[in-house]
């Protein structure tokens, strides 16, 4: 019987994965790996100051973050290379004032963030975790929790009750049957829920004015199969390739500085369409690349613009591997296999933003990588998904190519993928960098 297997990337990617239960836990984590390796947090507000060669900064806004390495050639002139994927995961959002009493149950109302597979978040143990704005005088602050242990689950109900479930399916309607349960209680004059926080925090319950929190599957990623080939995991859609971006960032602090400026745009709220201050379709990336090129070329009118024509997006988000089960909802010629390599993804609408250059580009970012590539066209007859790559680059201007590594359960409270794909995709990535 073979163990299983693992390796470094693997376990970082694990470790990436337990630590980052929410978007504004992966950024603030991104963050922290990068200044482990010289990366410094890039004031917005402040003024323009000069940037150098080889220079490494970050911008964290809450879930989001931008990360660069300036080229040793001006940007304006060499333009971009970009990895852009999302912070944010399908789940369950706890409301304002969630507090629900019924039948002697104390039970906390969510609602859904982005399309939850809601089926799968059932009979599991649930911990909490995101961000609360507490009182500071007569400001606010914000902190990051993180209750990683069991405190919430959505019961099923009995089968006895429910005859017809294995025939129709579990239907669940998502203002009566999704509220968690969180104690037995029926005691109207406490807030519970606030004093959770306030302890957890170490604040008097009254500084807890609110909160953007969400509740998580508890398991931790564990690689699986007889020989090791699965990871198992929440929110690998998107934090696969946000680790991947991340990985080949870190790799290439190892390399000579290239001629191009590497940047990883890691963005939140992908999942509910990206119009959001820090999403996708904000105009923050743009400011951020405009001051990159205002800070490392001096004040150069019209450089932004020169720079955009000469960069190249990767959007990375993950790709449906073919279902053993169900191998009639792929294209036949198109069915991306766990672990044979990144998926390159097109669609003629350009709900994925590649055309043939781009998947060109990274085909032969794979090549040079030494890795496999491979297809995902959508079924003609089936709707599309889409990623925040045609967002970005009808926003920027810039060339782009979507790719992702291949996974199953998208969307599940507990998703699935192969453990020899995240080395290719930080390969092929690592690669890019180097312009
Ligand atoms: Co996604």
């Amino acid at each position: 019987m073979t163990a299983a297997v693992t390796s470094p990337i693997i376990d970082r990617f694990r470790a990436f994965l337990d630590a980052s239960p929410t978007s504004f836990h992966a950024a603030r984590f991104a963050a922290q790996l990068l200044e482990e390796v010289g990366y410094t947090a890039l004031d917005e507000t402040s003024a323009p100051s000069p940037l150098a060669a080889g220079e490494r900064r970050y911008v964290l806004r809450a879930g989001s973050l931008v990360a660069f390495r300036v080229g040793g050639m001006n940007p304006a002139s060499a333009g971009f290379r970009i990895v852009a994927g999302h912070t944010d995961s399908p789940n369950l959002r706890i409301k304002p004032q969630p507090l629900r009493y019924e039948h002697g149950y104390l039970r906390l109302g969510v609602e859904p963030y982005g399309g939850v597979q809601q089926a799968t978040w059932v009979d599991r143990d649930l911990g909490i975790a995101g961000r609360v704005v507490l009182r500071d005088g007569r400001s606010r602050r914000a902190g990051l929790v993180d209750i990683r242990r069991p405190l919430c689950r959505i019961p099923t109900l009995a089968i006895h009750l429910n005859r017809s479930v294995n025939d129709d399916g579990l239907k669940l309607n998502a203002q009566n049957h999704l509220p968690a349960l969180f104690a037995l209680s029926d005691d109207k004059t406490a807030d519970p829920f606030r004093a959770l926080l306030g302890e957890e925090l170490g604040v008097s319950p009254k500084d807890v004015l609110t909160w953007d929190l969400a509740l998580y599957d508890l398991t931790p990623a564990v690689v699986s199969g007889l020989n090791g080939e699965f990871l198992h995991s929440g929110r690998l859609d998107n934090l696969g390739s946000c680790h991947a971006g991340l990985e080949a960032l870190l790799a290439a602090n190892d390399d000579d500085v290239p001629a191009t400026t590497a940047v990883l745009a890691l963005f939140d709220h992908e999942e509910i369409g990206s119009t959001t201050e820090r999403g996708a379709q904000s105009s923050w990336l743009e400011h951020v690349l405009g001051r990159i090129v205002r800070d490392a070329a001096g004040d150069d009118a019209g450089g932004l613009s020169r720079a955009l024509t000469q960069t190249w997006l990767v959007s990375s988000d993950m790709a449906h591997a073919v279902h053993p089960a169900f191998g009639d909802k792929h294209d036949g010629e198109h069915m991306p296999k766990l672990n044979a390599g990144p998926v390159i993804k097109q669609h003629t609408a350009w709900r994925y933003a590649t055309e043939a250059d781009g998947a060109a580009l990274f085909q032969q970012l794979c090549e040079d990588a030494a890795v496999p590539s491979q297809w995902f066209v959508n079924r003609s007859d089936l709707a599309c998904g889409s990623t925040v790559g045609p967002l970005v680059a009808a926003r920027l201007g810039v060339r782009a190519v979507d790719v992702g590594n291949p996974m199953l359960s998208m969307h599940s409270a507990r998703e699935m993928c192969g453990t020899q794909d995240q080395a290719r995709m930080a390969a092929a990535m690592r690669g890019f960098f180097r312009g």
